[in-house]
């Protein structure tokens, strides 16, 4: 089992960026936390940051027939980015849209996410701890993905 972490521009930043918005917490450190729950649950784990879209596309795109599902940070490309969202649409795994802030309480620009609509679910507004849950929440799914494959299996035997 494979997921693909990607995180988009600014995210960087973290721990350094409006501590009062995104807290005090680095990147590598919400990764290292992702990793060893990873590790736990005999789960291969990759992360990627990108302040660019063309190279957040790319990395999407990489996932097809590689990763088995995909937690997704598109920061401001959240807003934006068709490009993104037409992506993760020809993916034909799960994929869940983390925000750390609670974009529905924001400007009236970050209330609106292109990238929901093509995603299994959106965790917005716990902080870091979003990435942990949506970690949880996808290894549930594969594990219910999972679970069918071997019905419909053992029932062609
Ligand atoms: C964000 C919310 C976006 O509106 C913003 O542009 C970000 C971070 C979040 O995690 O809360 O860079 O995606």
């Amino acid at each position: 089992m494979k997921i693909v972490v990607i995180q988009g521009p600014n995210l960087n930043m973290l721990g350094h960026r409006e501590q009062n918005i995104y807290g005090g917490m680095k990147l590598d450190d919400i990764h290292a936390q992702m990793e060893n729950v990873a590790k736990q649950n005999n789960i291969n784990i990759e992360f990627f940051q990108s302040n660019f879209e063309g190279e957040i596309i790319d990395r999407l795109q990489e996932c097809l027939g590689d990763a088995n599902g995909v937690i997704i940070n598109p920061a401001a490309y959240t807003h934006t980015s068709v490009a993104i969202r037409d992506a993760i649409s020809a993916l034909n795994i799960p994929v869940i849209e983390v925000h750390i802030s609670n974009i529905y309480r924001r400007e009236e620009f970050r209330q609106k996410s292109l990238i929901a609509p093509v995603c299994s679910g959106q965790i917005s507004g716990f902080g870091p701890f979003g990435y942990h849950l949506a970690l949880v929440a996808l290894m549930q799914i594969l594990a219910e993905f999972e679970a069918i494959k071997r019905k419909s299996e053992s029932e062609k035997k």
